[in-house]
C-alpha cells in the first residue's frame, strides 16, 4: 500500500484528488498538506501545514509518515502569476526542484506534477495542438510549466526518478472555488447561474479553450499514476483533452437547463492570456500509452454540475 503526500491539497484539484486517493488507499495513507487551513472536502485524514519551499520540513514529513509517493500540486495559477512574476517563478520552480531532488535522494517510488496547456504559446497550432507542437509560452506561468517539464524529464533520464505529468486543460468543478486561473470563469459561471444572477464574463463569447470536468481530471491523474512504468513514453508531460468550449458554448449549455440564464462579456487582462493558448488539444499519446478517454462532454458535465452544485453548497434554489 502506498503512502502518499499531496502538496497544495487545499486547492481546486488538490481537494478532490485528496478525497479520491483517500477512498482508494485509505484515509491514513494519504497525507494532505498546504499553507492554507484544511477543508472538509478532502475527507478525514492526516494534514500537515507545509510551505513547499521549506525543504527540511518536506523531508521530515516524508520520514515521519514513510512517504513513497508525492503529488506535488502547490503552485500559482496563470492570472495570479502574471501579477507576481518572481513569486510565481520561486514557488512553481523552487517547489518542484526541491521535490524532485528529495525524490532522488530518498528513492521515492513515484512523483506526480501538473503541467498545463499554458506551455503552448501563440505560434503553436490552435486546433488539436499536437503533443510535440512548439512550446513558446507567453506567460510566466507557462514558462514555469515548460521549465518544470524539462526538469521532470531530466530527473527521469539522469537519475531514474519515476515522475509523471499531465498538461491539464482548464479544470471545471463545482466543489471548490477557483484560485486565480484564466479558465476559472467556467467555474464561477455555474455559481451565478444557479443563484439566478447575470454572469459577467472576463473573456469574449467566442474564446474557445481546452477544458475538462474535474471528475475526468481526477480519473486521468490516477490512471496515469497506475499505468506500468514501461508504458510511459513521455516524461515531460502528456497532452490530455476532453472538451473544447467558449463562454458562449458554456452559456448555451447552461441555458438548456436554466433558460433564463444571462451572460455579459467584459473581457479584461485575462483575454490576452487566453488568446495565447490552444483551442483544442490532440492527446493521441495519452490514449495510446495508458488508454486515456474522458467520460464527460459539454452537456453531460453541465447537467451534472447543475444537479449537484445546489445540493453540495446547501442552496435553496426553489
Ligand atoms: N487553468 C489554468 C489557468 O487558467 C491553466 O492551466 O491558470
Amino acid at each position: 500500500m502506498n503512502k502518499i503526500l499531496i502538496t497544495g491539497a487545499c486547492g481546486q484539484l488538490g481537494s478532490e484528488l485528496t478525497a479520491e486517493l483517500r477512498s482508494i488507499h485509505g484515509n491514513d495513507h494519504v497525507i494532505a498538506s498546504d499553507v492554507s487551513e484544511p477543508n472538509p472536502l478532502m475527507g478525514e485524514g492526516p494534514f500537515e501545514h507545509l510551505d513547499v519551499l521549506d525543504r527540511p520540513r518536506i523531508e521530515s514529513i516524508i520520514d515521519q509518515y514513510k512517504i513513497d509517493t508525492i503529488y506535488h500540486l502547490a503552485a500559482l495559477l496563470s492570472a495570479t502569476a502574471e501579477k507576481n512574476i518572481h513569486l510565481a517563478w520561486d514557488l512553481n520552480m523552487g517547489g518542484l526542484l526541491k521535490i524532485l531532488d528529495i525524490a532522488k535522494k530518498k528513492s521515492l517510488e513515484k512523483v506526480f506534477w501538473p503541467s498545463s496547456i499554458a506551455v503552448f504559446g501563440p505560434d503553436a497550432p490552435k486546433i488539436r495542438t499536437p503533443q510535440t507542437a512548439a512550446c513558446n509560452p507567453a506567460t510566466v506561468y507557462g514558462i514555469s510549466k515548460l521549465a518544470g517539464e524539462q526538469w521532470c524529464s531530466y530527473f527521469h533520464r539522469k537519475f531514474g526518478v519515476d515522475v509523471r505529468s499531465l498538461r491539464y486543460p482548464g479544470l471545471i468543478g463545482y466543489k471548490s472555488l477557483p484560485g486565480g486561473g484564466t479558465t476559472d470563469y467556467a467555474v464561477d459561471i455555474f455559481h451565478k447561474a444557479i443563484r439566478g444572477e447575470e454572469f459577467h464574463c472576463f473573456l469574449n463569447r467566442d474564446t474557445a479553450l481546452p477544458m475538462m470536468y474535474m471528475a475526468d481530471a481526477v480519473k486521468a491523474t490516477i490512471e496515469l499514476m497506475q499505468a506500468p512504468a514501461e508504458n510511459i513514453t513521455i516524461r515531460t508531460s502528456y497532452n490530455v483533452a476532453a472538451i473544447s468550449l467558449s463562454p458562449g458554448d458554456l452559456a448555451a449549455a447552461i441555458q438548456n437547463d436554466i433558460p433564463g440564464f444571462k451572460i455579459r462579456y467584459e473581457p479584461d487582462h485575462r483575454q490576452a492570456i487566453a488568446d495565447s493558448w490552444p483551442i483544442s488539444i490532440d492527446d493521441t499519446p495519452a490514449q495510446t500509452d495508458w488508454g486515456w478517454q474522458p467520460s464527460y462532454n459539454l452537456q453531460s458535465m453541465t447537467d451534472d454540475i447543475i444537479r449537484q452544485l445546489p445540493v453540495f453548497w446547501n442552496l435553496d434554489t426553489a
